[in-house]
């Protein structure tokens, strides 16, 4: 098996990547979690700046994207490739790109389980837990 020291993230593009996002969506949110697909799958996708993590020639294992108003989210990796940092390198590539675009922040709607995982990347929650996806959710905000 390649190790993530292979590891890539790049730039993805929703027409031309969509089946490869769709991918890891599917097996995270839907077929792990029980989101309904309707719900994942916003049509807000097109909007979207995506980001892929590749390692090797061709093996997809995560995910995310982020909103034209800097709204990270879908954040998602292979069950088989977490805690490597593969996902702090995802939310890490979206931060760059919102720097680049002269964001002065970034937020998300965390999970509650996954709080840890963005308080350790700098965000900051604000606010009440709230329902979505009939899961506990936290915004977050990360000052850039
Ligand atoms: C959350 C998720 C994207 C993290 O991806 P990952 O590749 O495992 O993250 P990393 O390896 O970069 O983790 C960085 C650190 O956060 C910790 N961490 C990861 N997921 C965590 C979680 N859910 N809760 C608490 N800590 C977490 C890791 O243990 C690691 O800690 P360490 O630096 O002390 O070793 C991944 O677990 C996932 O896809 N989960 C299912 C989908 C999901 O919940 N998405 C978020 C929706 S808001």
């Amino acid at each position: 098996m390649d190790s993530p020291e292979n590891l890539q993230i790049s730039l993805a593009d929703w027409e031309r990547n969509s089946a490869a996002i769709r991918a890891v969506r599917n097996t995270v949110f839907s077929v792990e979690q029980g989101i309904s697909e309707t719900l994942d799958f916003d049509g807000r996708d097109q909007d979207c700046v995506h980001v892929l993590a590749q390692i090797g020639e061709s093996e997809i294992v995560g995910t995310a994207r982020m909103l034209p108003d800097g709204h990270v989210g879908r954040i998602a990796v292979h069950k088989q490739w977490r805690g490597q940092g593969v996902g702090t390198q995802l939310v890490e590539y979206l931060a760059a790109v919102a720097r680049d675009r002269g964001f002065a922040e970034i937020h998300l709607h965390s999970q509650v389980q996954a709080a840890e995982f963005y308080s350790a990347l700098n965000f900051v929650a604000r606010g009440e837990v709230f329902m979505e996806a009939d899961i506990e959710h936290v915004l977050m905000v990360r000052i850039l």
